[in-house]
């Protein structure tokens, strides 16, 4: 918590600061364009057309960005392009060679440029990256994705259990993604010995179906197939095929701030293994960044999670989930995240959980890049 208020003050100290610096120096870019701001002070290097000008007229060897290229360029929040715009490469972990713009723009010469920059992909279809919002622990998020995450779920007491998930992520095309999840599960058996093995692996599929950026929406559709790979005699699986199709909504709030919703059922094959469940989730949080957008993002969310087995007299179950989401790498492309998956109903049974993930957003570079 003290370190959540310290960023918050850190964040309102350093924004004052901002505005008042910005207010002495009159930005001589202020009565052009997008376009012609970026003829005066970009194109030099990254080309009218976008694409980044050659070796032989840059003459540096750092390669530029194709900005028509729609698969490289969605995916970058428009915060992201702001700071290296404001502060230059480094701020993202980036090459210097790309200038700091800070001293001659004003903010909105810059959301003039990035506006400008976004219009380079001429393709509309792809959700933009500003809609790429915090993922929670529990919740699904609806962008499509590229990334790896190692999350664990840690329970202690009687029925104590490590279970560790590696989940792959990729997008497919514009608006698809695929995934796949190979649970590791360890449990303390009656004994009191520990017993490992692998727990039911997750194949699934993801459409993003609406997405705006004006009005910071994007609503997606997808489907799970849960194989019975672990053992059902070790609790390390429910021993059934299961399908999962789920909705999922991101909204974009005000000032950083995001809600996350995601609800489905889950149907197994056979029924007498195991019952069906319909589950509801949200998660509500918000950003708060370190030195004006240079440093980390911390973003505490709070998760409601809720489910109900699809049989008579079964109540519904549920959850509170506060955690702390936090970047590592300059390049934000690495984080972790924590909190505490607490009971809200049927305490006696069910325990605190201890919930983290490790998640690498591979596409924006690899796991030994963008740290300084
Ligand atoms: C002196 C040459 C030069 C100039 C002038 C220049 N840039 Fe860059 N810019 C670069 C280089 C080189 C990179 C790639 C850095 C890297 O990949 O390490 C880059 C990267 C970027 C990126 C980051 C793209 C990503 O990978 O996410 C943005 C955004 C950007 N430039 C915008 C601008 C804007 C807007 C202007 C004009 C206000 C500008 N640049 C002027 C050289 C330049």
């Amino acid at each position: 918590m003290r370190t959540l208020v310290a960023a918050l003050l850190m964040t309102l100290v350093l924004l004052a600061g901002d505005a008042s610096l910005r207010a002495q120096t009159a930005s001589r870019f202020a009565s052009m364009s997008g376009e012609q701001a970026y003829d005066a002070a970009c194109a030099a290097c990254h080309g009218t057309d976008g694409r980044g000008n050659p070796k032989s007229v840059v003459g540096f060897d750092v390669p530029l960005p194709d900005f028509t290229d729609c698969t490289f360029s969605t995916p970058e929040p428009d915060g992201d392009w702001g700071s290296v715009i404001h502060l230059g490469g480094p701020a993202r972990a980036f090459s210097r060679v790309m200038p700091a713009f800070g001293e001659a723009l004003s903010d909105e010469d810059i959301d003039k440029l990035v506006g400008y920059l976004r219009g380079f992909c001429t393709d509309p279809s792809w959700p933009l990256g500003d809609l790429n919002l915090p993922r929670p622990l529990v919740t699904e998020k609806a962008f499509p994705e590229n990334e790896t995450v190692i999350s664990m779920a840690i329970a202690h007491g009687d029925e104590a259990s490590v279970a560790t998930d590696v989940v792959y992520e990729r997008r497919l095309g514009k608006r698809s993604q695929f995934e796949l999840a190979v649970p590791v599960e360890l449990q303390k058996g009656a004994g009191g010995t520990w017993q490992r093995g692998l727990g039911d692996v997750v194949f699934a599929v993801k459409h993003a179906l609406f997405h705006s950026r004006p009005a910071g929406s994007i609503l997606s559709v997808g489907v799970e197939a849960v194989f019975p790979t672990g053992k059902e005699t070790e609790r390390f699986g429910k021993g059934v095929n299961l399908f999962e199709p789920f909705v999922a909504f991101g909204q974009m709030l005000p000032s950083d701030g995001f809600l996350h919703l995601h609800s489905g059922v889950e149907l197994p094959a056979d029924t007498d293994k195991s019952s069906k469940e319909a589950f509801w989730r949200m998660a509500i949080g918000k950003s708060f960044m370190e030195n004006g957008g240079l440093g980390r993002a911390w973003t505490p969310m709070v998760e409601l999670v809720g489910a109900k087995e699809l049989v008579d007299e079964e109540d519904a179950q549920w959850d509170i989930v506060p955690q702390m989401q936090i970047t590592l790498s300059k390049r934000q492309h690495i984080m972790i995240n924590a909190g505490l998956r607490i009971p809200l109903t049927s305490r006696a049974e069910r325990h605190v959980q201890v919930l983290t993930y490790f998640l690498w957003d591979w596409f924006d570079g690899g796991l030994f890049d963008g740290w300084r």
